[in-house]
């Protein structure tokens, strides 16, 4: 089993390149299969998710090349079935994204139910919803999700609550579909305006998406496109947490600052300073005493819910109280456990984490409860006293390219090991 295993104490310095958005990407590779002529996509982060997902469309019999890491190119003219079953489908969130893109292309689509991290309850009725209203047929049966129609007419869909998945999914539908849709209560988030842009590209009619009401007018069909991704706000965001926890120096480059704000204006609370560039943005946080703050979980603009375990991380080193509000997830402080292990002094109250700062962290060996709580551990181990040891990084690996590898170069003594001898070798040499 591969684990992490970081010295801790030494802040991080230097420059990190940041990939493309994988939530972006991963509803983009599903787009794609959405029309029958090539589309290139540019900026793909090379993790697992993106995989399983290029897998699966291969597997109902889209040609896909990888001239490069970042690089695919789709063709899905030969799709021969729409029954997505394939075995690791289940274990990512987005496989409903195949949902709604086939829908709109076939009329029709099997898609196994989603897993993901285990974060919440993860429901997908809003989905479902949506589908219903562009006059979709829509069963739940034997552990697969299936949609039928004979056509897809377009409808006035109000959200009940803000979701990313549900507001990309049934922006898919609606671009097939005959006439005007209108999403309301649409998520914001910068992914949501880059699917809508990739739909665009290929001849989509998608408007206001990036506010919170979308006005599709459906299209009869897509032609190919040749797409960058943005860049991943989370994984920036995530070395900014990993610059103010070590405090260090880092330069995070090919970010979108505006995307950062609400990570930014939280970082500056705590006492850290932020130069922002065009396209990169400055974390120092040398001489830092770290400020107690309180930070609620919120649909974008807010602050992420992707980032609230590395914030918390950043939290537990400050110089008194804050308080964390999770209000999108209800699972997701399970990991304040493995912190706690390494010191931290955490009380969770329902949907708050209470923190008290410690001045520091002391290595232990703890377990990756899920994709993002998994960076944060790793932040918390390279600020910590010691040797630390992260288990289940498989999770980490879904979404972070290259992780350990990125901050090596900017000074973190960490390795991945599949071995006791290595690990102990590591421990001698990082001694
Ligand atoms: C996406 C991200 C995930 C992130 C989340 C919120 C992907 C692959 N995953 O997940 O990393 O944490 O956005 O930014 O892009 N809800 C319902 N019914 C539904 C759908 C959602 O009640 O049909 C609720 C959820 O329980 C949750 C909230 O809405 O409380 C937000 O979920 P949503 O935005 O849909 O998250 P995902 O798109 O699954």
């Amino acid at each position: 089993m591969e684990q992490f295993v970081m010295r801790g104490g030494e802040p991080l310095f230097g420059e990190v390149e940041i990939g493309g958005a994988k939530n972006a990407a991963l509803a983009i590779l599903a787009a794609a299969a959405m029309t029958d002529d090539t589309v290139v996509i540019d900026n793909l982060p090379d993790v697992r998710d993106i995989n399983v997902m290029l897998t699966a469309l291969e597997g109902i019999g889209a040609h896909i090349e990888r001239p490069e890491a970042h690089r695919v190119i789709i063709n899905a003219s030969c799709i021969t079935t729409l029954n997505v079953d394939y075995e690791y489908i289940k274990k990512i969130r987005a496989s409903y994204y195949l949902l709604g893109a086939l829908l709109g292309k076939f009329k029709r689509a099997e898609v196994a139910l989603p897993g993901g991290c285990a974060i919440g309850s993860r429901p997908i009725d809003l989905h479902l919803k949506g589908f219903r209203a562009l006059g979709a047929k829509v069963d739940v049966s034997y552990g697969l999700i299936s949609a039928e129609a004979k056509k897809l007419f377009g409808a006035h869909i109000y959200l009940d609550k803000v979701s990313v998945g549900a507001t990309i999914n049934i922006l898919m539908a609606a671009t097939l579909a005959e006439g005007r849709t209108v999403i309301e209560n649409a998520a914001k988030e910068p992914h949501v305006v880059d699917v809508a842009n990739f739909l665009n590209s290929m001849g989509a009619n998608i408007r206001g998406a990036g506010t919170d009401v979308i006005r599709i007018t459906g299209v009869p069909r897509l032609h190919g496109t040749e797409y960058s991704v943005i860049p991943d706000q989370i994984e920036a965001g995530t070395f900014m947490f990993a610059a103010a926890a070590t405090h260090g120096d880092i330069v995070v480059r090919n970010v979108i600052p505006k995307h950062l704000e609400a990570t930014t204006v939280k970082l500056l609370e705590t006492g850290c300073e932020i130069i922002e560039y065009d396209d990169s943005v400055r974390v120092v946080s040398t001489d830092t005493v770290l400020q107690p703050t309180s930070v609620t979980t919120l649909p974008y603009p807010g602050f992420p819910t992707d980032m609230q375990p590395q914030m918390t991380v950043v939290l537990g080193l400050s110089n008194g109280v804050s308080t964390v509000t999770e209000s999108i997830w209800e699972n997701r402080f399970k990991y304040t456990g493995e912190l706690a292990r390494m010191g931290a002094e955490i009380r969770i109250e329902s949907n708050i984490a209470i923190i008290t700062g410690v001045q520091r962290y002391t290595g232990a060996v703890v377990s990756a409860p899920d994709l993002r709580a998994g960076a944060a551990l790793v932040i918390a181990g390279l600020a910590a006293d010691g040797i630390t040891v992260v288990d289940d990084i498989h999770y980490i690996q879904r979404g972070y390219e290259c992780f350990e590898e990125k901050l090596k170069t900017l000074g973190a003594k960490i390795e991945k090991v599949d071995n006791e001898f290595d690990r102990k070798k590591f421990e001698v040499q990082a001694s």
